[in-house]
């Protein structure tokens, strides 16, 4: 199939097949508990769902439904804008690709490797306009940093996510995404929480404001803080020097019954705003869920599970289809509610139901 003639349904049908038993790459990716890859059993792996019951995975979705968008037609003319300053990287679109990892353990290792994997999602997103983020998960170790690997194939063009290991190794890690040219790192704080690392031996902690504070100092990129969910945590980022936050409960993963995140975002960025720049995921899969969570106060956003699918259905091409899909979704929100550009969206293209 020709990179130019791949349709974002091919990739779905793609991805349906290489999935089978895994995900059902169902209409839209919702968390409902009748979903193939939700019900965690006790002590089975977590493959593609969420952690437990995956209530918190759901909630994602049915927090982002309890808003509406309200339609203003009547004015001039305008083509959407939606070009996004990352840390001064020039973006096409403030949504990017979420910090996964970890094929073995949501069973996708028989259709692609780790390494191709990470690949798909870095340049798919870059080939698209926008930076796809890399996570870290059991398999991955300074000799096997899968994730930096691609980073540093696609020119430094991406972030990365660790999870909260022991701090000496943690900066190693920074260290080597450094070498490679990334953009920014960052530890996912709810990693604290990771059932891949606990079930592997590889032990993971809940880090002091003293131990951000030390990260932030041990690297010239910014430090984003992934995984924070409420005002408390918020401030503590903003004090230790951190550039970033993303409001995210791991897509459901690591803590049963949290609330969605788009439940908790306008309360987070009420207190930090202007303070530290506020990114937000879970639950996110069109331009109009994009729309919903900017005007709740995120700057930007990434994206999960819809990723993982287009990478395992695609590779890159389906990475970079997926995103460009996501855009144009987001210029039809923002030309239908009267937002020409990025600095427009507010609270007010938002109905609450
Ligand atoms: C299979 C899978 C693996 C993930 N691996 C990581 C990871 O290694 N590091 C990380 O920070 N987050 C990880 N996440 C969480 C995502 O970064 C993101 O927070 C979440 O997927 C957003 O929700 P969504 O999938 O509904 O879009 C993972 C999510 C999934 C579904």
């Amino acid at each position: 199939m020709t990179k130019e003639k791949l349709s974002l349904e091919d990739v779905r049908k793609q991805a349906k097949e290489k999935l089978k038993g895994i995900c059902g790459v169902y209409k839209i990716c919702d968390g409902d508990p009748s979903r193939l890859c939700q019900n965690q059993s006790y002590k089975s792996s977590l493959g593609i769902g969420g952690v437990g019951s995956g209530a918190s995975f759901h909630n994602n979705i049915l927090a982002l439904e309890k808003f509406q968008l309200k339609m203003r037609l009547i004015g001039e003319h305008f083509e959407p804008d939606t070009n996004y300053s990352f840390f001064g990287y020039e973006t096409s679109m403030p949504i990017m690709g979420a910090s996964t990892s970890g094929v073995k353990s949501f069973g996708g290792d028989t259709v692609i490797s780790e390494q191709d994997f990470c690949h798909s999602i870095v340049l798919g997103c870059k080939e698209a306009g926008t930076i796809g983020w890399r996570g870290h998960t059991y398999t991955y170790s300074l000799n096997t940093p899968f994730g930096i690997n691609a980073i540093k194939e696609a020119r430094g063009w991406g972030v990365k996510i660790c999870k909260p290991i022991k701090q000496e190794l943690l900066i190693e890690f920074f260290k080597k995404a450094e070498e490679a040219g990334a953009l920014a790192v960052g530890i996912d704080i709810d990693g604290a929480g990771s059932y891949a690392m606990k079930t592997h031996n590889q032990l993971v902690y809940r880090k002091s404001p003293e131990e951000i504070r030390d990260l932030v100092q041990a690297t010239s990129l910014p430090v984003i803080i992934k995984g924070v969910m409420t005002i408390e945590d918020a401030l503590i980022a903003v004090n230790t020097g951190a550039a970033g936050i993303v409001v995210s409960n791991h897509g459901g993963r690591v803590l049963d019954h949290t609330p969605g995140t788009a439940d908790v975002l306008q309360e987070i960025a009420s207190e930090v705003k202007g303070k530290i720049k506020i990114m937000a995921d879970g639950g996110i899969r069109t331009g109009y869920d994009v729309l919903k969570m900017l005007a709740l106060g995120a700057e930007s956003v990434l994206v999960g599970r819809d990723l993982i699918r287009a990478a395992v259905g695609a590779g890159s091409a389906g990475v970079r289809v997926h995103m460009e899909y996501l855009r144009e979704t987001l210029k039809k929100a923002m030309l239908m509610t009267n937002c020409k550009n990025l600095e427009k969206i507010s609270s007010e293209v938002l109905q609450r139901v």
